[in-house]
C-alpha cells in the first residue's frame, strides 16, 4: 500500500450537520486567502438549513478537511430538477489526497438515490482548479451561459 492510499483510507465522508458551519467557514476562509478569491461566506450562512440533505463533510482523523454544499433546484431548458453544487472546498493542507473525489462521489450517490439524474456546478471561466477537477470527474461542459444585470 502506498503512502497516498494509507492517507485516503483515513478519510470519512458523512452528511453535513448544522454544527459544522464554523469549520466549513474556516475552510472557506482558508481557500479564499490562498486563492484571493470571492468568499462564499454569505451563501453558506444564509442558506444552510435547506441544503443539508445533499451536503457532505470529509473528516481525516476526526478533523474536518473538506465539504460539498449542494441543493436541489429546478433549472435549465427543458426545466428539470437537478442537484446543484454550490461550493466544494478542501482544506489546502489536504489537497491531492482524493478528498474532493470522495465528496463528489458521495453527492452523486445521494442524487441517484433521490432520482436526481443530473448534477451541475457553475464554474467561472477563469477557474483553473475546479474546471480540470470536474472534467476529471466526468462532468461535461454544458450549453448554459449567464446573463447578469447589476442593480
Ligand atoms: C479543486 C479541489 C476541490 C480539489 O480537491 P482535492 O481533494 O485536492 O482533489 P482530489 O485529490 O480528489 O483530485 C482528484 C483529481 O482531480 C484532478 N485535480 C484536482 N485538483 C486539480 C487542479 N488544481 N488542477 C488540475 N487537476 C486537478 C487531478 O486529476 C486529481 O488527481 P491527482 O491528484 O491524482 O492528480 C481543491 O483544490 C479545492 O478545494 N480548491 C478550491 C476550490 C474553491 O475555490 N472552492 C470554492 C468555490 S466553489
Amino acid at each position: 500500500m502506498t503512502a497516498i492510499e494509507r492517507k485516503e483510507s483515513k478519510v470519512r465522508i458523512r452528511p453535513m450537520e448544522p454544527e459544522d458551519i464554523d469549520n466549513v467557514l474556516a475552510i472557506d476562509r482558508k481557500i479564499s486567502g490562498v486563492r484571493r478569491a470571492v468568499t462564499y461566506t454569505d451563501l453558506i450562512t444564509g442558506d444552510l438549513g435547506g441544503v443539508l440533505d445533499l451536503s457532505f463533510i470529509a473528516e481525516v482523523d476526526g478533523q474536518i478537511a473538506g465539504f460539498i454544499l449542494a441543493r436541489r433546484v429546478y433549472v435549465g431548458e427543458p426545466v428539470a430538477e437537478v442537484g446543484l453544487i454550490q461550493i466544494l472546498g478542501v482544506d489546502p493542507d489536504y489537497w491531492h489526497q482524493g478528498i474532493a473525489t470522495k465528496l463528489v462521489n458521495a453527492l452523486l450517490d445521494a442524487c441517484q438515490a433521490k432520482k436526481l439524474n443530473t448534477v451541475r456546478i457553475m464554474i467561472t471561466e477563469r477557474d483553473s482548479q475546479l474546471q480540470p477537477f470536474f472534467a476529471h470527474m466526468g462532468f461535461k461542459r454544458g450549453q448554459l451561459i449567464d446573463y447578469t444585470k447589476t442593480l
